[in-house]
C-alpha cells in the first residue's frame, strides 16, 4: 500500500531555512558582481569552435575538409542544424585563428586568407545566420595573433567596425603579442568600441590566461563589467592530463573565481573536447560533468561529421545541458575529495514552491584501472531537505529515480577517471511503502 504523509510544519521550517539560505547564496553573488550590460550570454554561451580539433591547418591542397576554409565552416554549420546541436542550445559557429590574410586591405581592415575564404567573411555569417545560428570571430589585442597573422594593436576601432559590418555575433579576444601587466586597459578599450557599433556582439577576454599562467591575479572585477566570458588559464589539448589540470586549477582557484560567474558574465575553462582522440567515454562524462557543474560556457571543438554517437550523446545530454544553463549561474564548487574522488556542489535555481534543487558533480582521479566504490551523504555536503530528494544519475540509462534523505549513504562506484553528474530534486510529501 502507497500512503503519503503530509509533513507541513517540516515544509514550512524548511522553505524558510531554504529561502534564507538561497538569499546567502544570491547575496554572495549579488554583491561582488556589477556585470557588463550588453544583454547577452545570460546563461553561459553554447556553441562551436574550431581551434581545439583542427588548430592550424592551412594546407587545404592535402587536407580540402580539415583546413581553416569556409567549406569547414559551412559543414559544421550544416550539422549543427541535422543532428540536434542547435535545438539542444549549441548556437555560435565560432572561427578560431588562422582565417586572415597575412596583410590588412588598403583600408586598414583585415581580410580573409583570399584562397581558402574566396567568398569573404560576410557571405560566411550570412549562411550560418540563414540557418538560424550565430557567428563568431577570432582576433588577438597584441602585435600579431598567437599564430602570426595580424593584430588588432593599434587598429581597435576598425576592427570593431569591420566585425560589426561582417555580422559578427561572439568575438574571441586573444592576447598573444602583447604586455600582460597591462593588457587590462587594451581590452577595455576594445569593449568601448565593441559596444559604440550597436550591434550586440558576445566579447569573450583571454587577459587572465596571460596574467594568471604567469602568476598574476587579475581583476575580476573588472572583467566582469568588460567581457561576457574570459578565458581564465591554459589552453586545453586533447588529453586526460589536460582536462585533470584544468579542473585542479579551477576548484584551487574556486573562492577566488565563483563569485565573479553570473549572467552575462562567465569564467571559462576552454572548450569541450569530447568525441576526439584523446579522452575515454568515462573521461569524456567527467568533463561534461565538471563544465556542467562549474557553468562553464560550452564550446564544442570536435568533427560533428564523424563523431560517434555515444559521444555526441554526452555533449547533447539534456539534463547536463540544463545543470549548466541553470538561470542562477551559479559556478559549482568542490566540496569534498574522499578517496581520491573529487564530489563538487552547485545549488540550482529555487522551484516556485520555494525548494532548492542541486546539482552534484563526482570526479575520479583515481587511476588505478577499476571502478572504485564510493559512498557519501548529503548532509556531507551541506545538503538537507527534511523530505528527502529524488535522485537522478544524469548519464545513466536508467531512468528510476532513487528516493534519497539526507542521512542515506549513496554509493557509485566511480570508473577509475570517469566522472558523473547527479541532480537532486526536493520532494514535498514523503511517499511511505509499507
Ligand atoms: C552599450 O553599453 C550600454 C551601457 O552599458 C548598454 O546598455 C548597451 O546595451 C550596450 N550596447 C551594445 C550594442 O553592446
Ligand atoms: C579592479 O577593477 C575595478 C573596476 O574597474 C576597479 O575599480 C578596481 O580599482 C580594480 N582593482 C585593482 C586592485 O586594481
Ligand atoms: C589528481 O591527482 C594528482 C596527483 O595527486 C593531482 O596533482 C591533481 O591535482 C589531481 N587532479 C584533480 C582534478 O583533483
Ligand atoms: C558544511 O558546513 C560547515 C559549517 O558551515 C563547514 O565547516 C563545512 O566545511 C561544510 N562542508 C562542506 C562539504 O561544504
Ligand atoms: C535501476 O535503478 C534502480 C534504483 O537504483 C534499481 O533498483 C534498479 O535495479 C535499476 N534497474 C536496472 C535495470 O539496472
Amino acid at each position: 500500500m502507497l500512503f503519503s504523509h503530509n509533513f507541513s510544519r517540516y515544509l514550512q521550517i524548511s522553505s524558510i531555512n531554504m529561502t534564507l539560505k538561497f538569499f546567502m547564496i544570491i547575496m554572495s553573488v549579488l554583491t561582488v558582481v556589477n556585470g557588463l550590460d550588453n544583454g547577452l550570454a545570460r546563461t553561459p554561451p553554447m556553441g562551436w569552435m574550431q581551434w581545439e580539433r583542427f588548430r592550424c591547418l592551412t594546407d587545404c591542397d592535402n587536407y580540402p575538409d580539415e583546413c581553416i576554409s569556409h567549406k569547414l565552416f559551412r559543414a559544421m554549420a550544416d550539422h549543427m542544424l541535422s543532428d540536434g546541436y542547435l535545438d539542444a542550445g549549441y548556437e555560435y559557429v565560432i572561427i578560431d585563428d588562422c582565417w586572415f590574410s597575412h596583410k590588412r586591405d588598403n583600408e586598414g581592415r583585415l581580410q580573409p586568407d583570399p584562397d581558402r575564404f574566396p567568398y569573404g567573411i560576410k557571405s560566411l555569417a550570412d549562411y550560418i545566420h540563414s540557418k538560424g545560428l550565430k557567428f563568431g570571430i577570432y582576433a588577438d589585442y597584441g602585435i600579431f595573433t598567437c599564430a602570426g597573422y595580424p593584430g588588432s594593436l593599434n587598429h581597435l576601432e576598425i576592427d570593431a567596425h569591420t566585425f560589426a559590418e561582417w555580422g559578427v555575433d561572439y568575438l574571441k579576444f586573444d592576447g598573444c603579442y602583447s604586455d600582460y601587466i597591462t593588457i587590462d586597459k587594451g581590452y577595455i578599450e576594445m569593449d568601448k568600441y565593441l559596444n559604440a557599433t550597436d550591434r550586440p556582439i558576445v566579447y569573450s577576454c583571454s587577459w587572465p590566461a596571460y596574467q594568471e599562467s604567469n602568476d598574476m591575479e587579475s581583476n575580476y572585477t573588472a572583467l566582469a563589467q568588460t567581457c561576457n566570458l574570459w578565458r581564465n588559464w591554459d589552453d586545453i589539448d586533447d588529453s586526460w592530463e589536460s582536462v585533470s589540470e584544468i579542473i585542479s586549477w579551477f576548484s584551487t582557484n574556486q573562492d577566488r573565481l565563483a563569485p565573479f560567474s553570473g549572467p552575462g558574465h562567465w569564467n571559462d575553462p576552454d572548450m569541450l573536447i569530447i568525441g576526439n582522440y584523446g579522452l575515454s567515454l568515462e573521461q569524456c562524462k567527467a568533463q561534461m560533468a565538471i563544465w556542467s557543474i562549474m557553468a562553464a560556457p560550452l564550446i564544442m571543438s570536435v568533427d560533428l561529421r564523424t563523431i560517434d554517437a555515444e559521444f555526441r550523446d554526452i555533449i547533447l545530454n539534456k539534463e547536463a545541458i540544463s545543470v549548466n544553463q541553470d538561470p542562477l549561474g551559479i559556478m559549482g564548487r568542490l566540496v569534498l575529495t574522499r578517496n581520491k574522488i573529487n564530489i563538487w556542489t552547485k545549488p540550482l535555481q529555487p522551484r516556485e514552491d520555494g525548494q532548492q534543487p542541486y546539482a552534484i558533480a563526482l570526479m575520479s582521479n583515481r587511476t588505478d584501472g577499476y571502478p572504485y566504490k564510493i559512498g557519501f551523504t548529503l548532509t556531507e555536503l551541506n545538503i538537507t531537505n527534511p523530505n528527502g530528494f529524488q535522485m537522478k544519475d544524469v548519464f545513466e540509462k536508467n531512468n528510476t529515480l532513487p528516493f534519497i534523505t539526507d542521512d542515506e549513504k549513496i554509493y557509485l562506484r566511480m570508473k577509475p577517471t570517469g566522472g558523473a553528474l547527479l541532480v537532486f530534486t526536493p520532494i514535498e510529501e514523503q511517499l511511505i511503502v509499507v
